[in-house]
């Protein structure tokens, strides 16, 4: 039975160049990085610095590493954080913000990843006030992943990077899916990375690497970052062999691949729209389409009966289903899970 796999684009494995790439690298391109000696290594934190109009650029281990030692180089224990209500930071990322960091977390919501100042404003503490911790730092996330791969706007960071200044935080930017929302609207990524202090962004998601993420800043950002990246154990040596297929996926061709998964999502999205059920098909922006559930169903039967059937998903609340292509997900498999997903969900 054919696995369509839609429950994450993490799922992904590396492309034929990625491992061509691997394949023709010796010990010459590799050293310890915890050293700064792994010369694939440099090269890809610099050619990420330069894609994101960044001075500096550190690879960590995962999405949820570079947010975390981003948060730490930013902020001080006991400071408060404002964060987006459901955002990956908040609810998927263990508490470490919490835990690890010593900040209090404030929630905003949005509509789809777009905030009011307004809201935001009677959020920001007292400075003056003796009894309040400081408000040091605001996050966004782009795309965002649990509003169904919503693309936020430059606009809307650079008016999030007004208040910013305007409140003197620091801004944040989980850009795990960021090459998305600048393919997305086919602008360079930089008008996204602009408008923030530290981005976070993944190579092991629609990149298709292996593992690994980066953040980039100024130099000053990242040598802290660095420091606390070996903090949490994120000092990995010889990681130039992780850097290499992370050289591959910056380049613009793999990037502009992206596209492909937006237009699978989209051809998914239309097809489950003609199904006469009790469902909501949200629009997809990029590569998420949320399946949401107008009547009461039991959403786990619903995964396991797909499951079944060879369609994997995740489900993100008790009335939605997430489905995200990737690399590794095909226009023809996309007709067939459709097929399959209405002769499930009509015979519930
Ligand atoms: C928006 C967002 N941020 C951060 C992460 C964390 O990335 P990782 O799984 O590499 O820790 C994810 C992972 O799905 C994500 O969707």
């Amino acid at each position: 039975m054919r696995i369509v796999d839609f429950r994450s684009d993490t799922v992904t494995k590396p492309s034929p160049e990625m491992w061509e790439a691997v394949k023709s690298m010796d010990n010459s391109k590799l050293g310890d990085d915890v050293l700064g000696e792994d010369p694939t290594v440099n090269e890809l934190e610099n050619k990420a610095a330069k894609i994101t109009g960044k001075e500096a650029a550190l690879l960590v281990t995962s999405g949820t590493q570079g947010n975390l030692v981003s948060l730490l180089s930013q902020t001080n224990p006991g400071n408060e954080i404002l964060l987006e209500e459901q955002s990956h930071i908040f609810g998927h990322e263990v508490g470490s913000a919490a835990r690890i960091g010593g900040l209090m977390i404030s929630t905003y919501p949005t509509e789809r990843g777009v905030p009011s100042i307004e809201q935001l404003q009677d959020l920001i503490r007292d400075k003056e006030d003796i009894h309040e911790p400081a408000t040091t730092l605001i996050s966004a996330e782009d795309t965002h992943n649990f509003h169904g791969g919503a693309i936020v706007k430059p606009e809307i960071l650079r008016s999030l990077k007004d208040f910013a200044q305007r409140n003197e935080l620091k801004f944040h930017l989980d850009g795990a899916r960021i090459f998305n929302a600048a393919v997305g609207l086919n602008i360079p990524v930089t008008e996204f990375t602009k408008q923030v202090d530290s981005v976070m962004f993944c190579l092991s998601k629609g990149l298709s690497c292996p593992v690994g993420s980066i953040v980039a800043g100024t130099k000053e950002f990242i040598s802290k970052a660095r420091k606390f990246r070996k903090m949490v154990g994120g000092g990995m040596r010889q990681a130039g062999i992780i850097a290499t297929f992370g050289l591959v996926a910056l380049e613009p061709k793999w990037i502009k691949r992206l596209e492909e998964d937006h237009k699978t999502a989209k051809i998914f999205a239309e097809g489950l729209k003609g199904f006469d059920l009790p469902i909501k098909i949200h629009d997809p922006d990029t590569n998420i389409v949320i399946v949401e559930f107008l009547n009461k169903v039991r959403i786990f039967k619903i995964i396991s009966e797909l499951g079944k059937e060879g369609v994997l998903a995740f489900n993100i609340s008790k009335e939605k289903i997430r489905f995200v292509t990737h690399y590794g997900i095909q226009e023809d498999d996309i007709q067939s899970s459709i097929e399959i997903i209405g002769k499930v969900l009509q015979n519930l």
